[in-house]
């Protein structure tokens, strides 16, 4: 299939002016969980890109927080993580530097007392660096003690400043199902107001998301058709080729419905369904997606299915079967793989079908949305198909890769040249995130950091969001919990997913798209 790319200037790049104003104001960063992977592997190398970009302030401390009484260890263990992670080398002159920003505090998470401790701590580190009122706390421990901190944070005066910021970043899961993120919701707002709350998705903070409301927003093209008139249907896919890891414990309780659809699944779904909002400011989007989720309908559960990996290939190498996975139980009936279809009964999706799976081990990593166009409505050029050395002409397809390769891709039939016949065959126009701007784009941890350091809820979920989508999704997880199926594992490990996963679509007419990636 012939491929159009784009590019972009040089010229027009240099254009692009540098958001100084986006600095923060002078702060300490305080992440409870501080000796996880998640700091480690991401918080601690976006920090630096930051730094790296001159978009954190002079003065700035960051505090791990974690009962292991390690001390300096923190802060050369987090040296190791930014050179690996962020890919910089050892002897970058402003590693030392920043590394020098960074400190430690033992604290088992449920000491009250030891919260104290960690007030005076703080203040000992503002005095001594010239560093303002600003806090902000990151929970990036296990759920079980997102309620404990907020509320010994709460008992120091510590939600409470007097002048600047004091707020609070919470990792998901954000609760287990409704009634545990309500509970959530309801502990964490006593003490914190909703403004002082950043429940952070990461998937919000990656530029190809964004770029999905400045694709429609920007452009005065696509949203006239953006609509039940001339989209048959949508696609979501977020593939990974990882199984759990060393996560097992934490994926037997969470699956693949609480881990990505619930959340990062039904983020991407409400940035493709949205309306415009009036302005992008939190408010304004967040009212705008909730409206989308609020007018989902509950989910048939035929319209849900789910499944396992057994063993198999991924990539050219044998990877166990999920029961198989370290600390996971060998009877396990946790799903890797969620599909399911739903509408949107609004004015502008009524009737069309969003399909969306997510799975592990599956062939392919890919996140994607593919936006099915109806064909025209008189197809002329098919009554030659006899002739045709082509394809069956097929419908206009647009592909929004969110990873790997980012970009955007448009299908569309063209005439192929010199063939004496009106013959049609699909071509691609393919917008590149590489190619086009030369660096691809960022993990998603530095926007969000950014943006909670200044306040900015924009691209984070709000309590009633949170709430709605669990709404949606508890009745499904309800009726799964009373069933172990009995035919898991269902589908081997670097496959495209179960069997039933495909009827979902068939009884629609539909399949799912297997060709993820660039060129569809
Ligand atoms: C996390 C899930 O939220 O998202 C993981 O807990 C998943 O299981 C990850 O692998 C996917 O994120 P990304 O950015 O790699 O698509």
């Amino acid at each position: 299939m012939a491929t159009i790319q784009m590019k972009v200037s040089a010229e027009d790049l240099s254009q692009v002016p540098k958001a100084k104003e986006r600095v923060p104001d002078p702060g300490i960063l305080v992440i409870f969980g501080g000796s996880g992977d998640l700091t480690k592997r991401k918080l601690l190398p976006a920090l630096y890109h930051l730094r790296q970009a001159d978009l954190l302030p002079e003065q700035f401390a960051i505090v791990g927080v974690a009962r292991r009484p390690i001390g300096d260890e923190f802060a050369a263990d987090m040296r190791e993580g930014i050179i690996e992670f962020a890919g910089i080398d050892a002897g970058d002159p402003k590693l030392a530097d920043f590394v020098s920003h960074i400190s430690y505090y033992a604290l088992d998470f449920g000491d009250q007392a030891g919260y104290a401790g960690l007030r005076n701590e703080m203040d000992r580190i503002a005095k001594e660096q010239g560093i303002g009122p600003n806090r902000l706390y990151y929970l990036a421990t296990a759920p079980e003690f997102f309620t404990g901190i907020v509320e010994n944070l709460g008992a120091q005066g510590l939600a409470q400043p007097e002048k600047g910021l004091s707020a609070v970043v919470i990792e998901k899961p954000f609760g287990h199902d409704l009634e545990s993120a309500r509970e959530l919701n309801h502990r964490v707002n006593t003490v914190f107001r909703e403004n002082q709350v950043f429940r952070i998705d990461h998937y919000l903070g990656k530029d190809t998301v964004q770029n999905l409301l400045v694709f429609r927003f920007a452009n005065g093209i696509f949203e006239p058709i953006w609509k039940r008139n001339y989209i048959d249907h949508v696609q979501i896919t977020v593939a990974e080729q990882i199984g759990v890891e060393r996560r097992g414990p934490f994926y037997e309780k969470a699956g693949a419905l609480r881990d990505v659809v619930q959340n990062h699944m039904m983020e991407l779904l409400a940035m493709v369904a949205m309306e415009p909002p009036a302005s992008f400011d939190a408010e304004s989007v967040r009212r705008e997606k909730l409206k989308v989720w609020q007018a989902i309908p509950p989910i048939p559960i035929l319209n849900a299915v789910r499944g396992q990996y057994g063993p198999g290939i991924v990539g050219s190498k044998h990877v166990l079967g999920y029961r198989d996975e370290e600390r996971v139980n060998p009877e396990s009936g946790t799903e890797t793989y969620a599909a399911l279809r739903l509408e949107i009964e609004n004015w502008r999706w009524a009737g069309v079908p969003f399909y969306l799976r997510a799975g592990k081990r599956m062939k392919k990593r890919a996140t994607e949305i593919a936006i099915y166009f109806k064909q025209p409505p008189l197809l002329i050029f098919n009554r030659m198909k006899a002739r045709n050395y082509c394809q069956e002409i097929q419908p206009n397809l647009l592909t929004i890769r969110i990873q790997p390769d980012e970009g955007i891709a448009l299908r569309f039939g063209a005439k192929v040249p010199s063939a004496p016949e009106m013959n049609v065959c699909p071509v691609t126009m393919d917008f590149d995130y590489q190619s086009a701007f030369g660096k691809s784009s960022a993990n998603g941890y530095e926007r969000l950091l950014l943006d909670a350091m200044l306040g900015d809820q924009t691209l984070f979920a709000h309590r009633e969001g949170v709430e709605t989508t669990w709404a949606l999704y508890t009745p499904i997880l309800q009726a799964w919990a009373a069933k172990t199926p009995e035919v898991f594992p269902n589908y081997f490990a670097g496959s495209w997913g179960p069997e039933c996963a495909d009827h979902l679509l068939e009884k629609d007419g539909h399949s799912w798209r297997n060709t993820l990636g660039r060129n569809p």
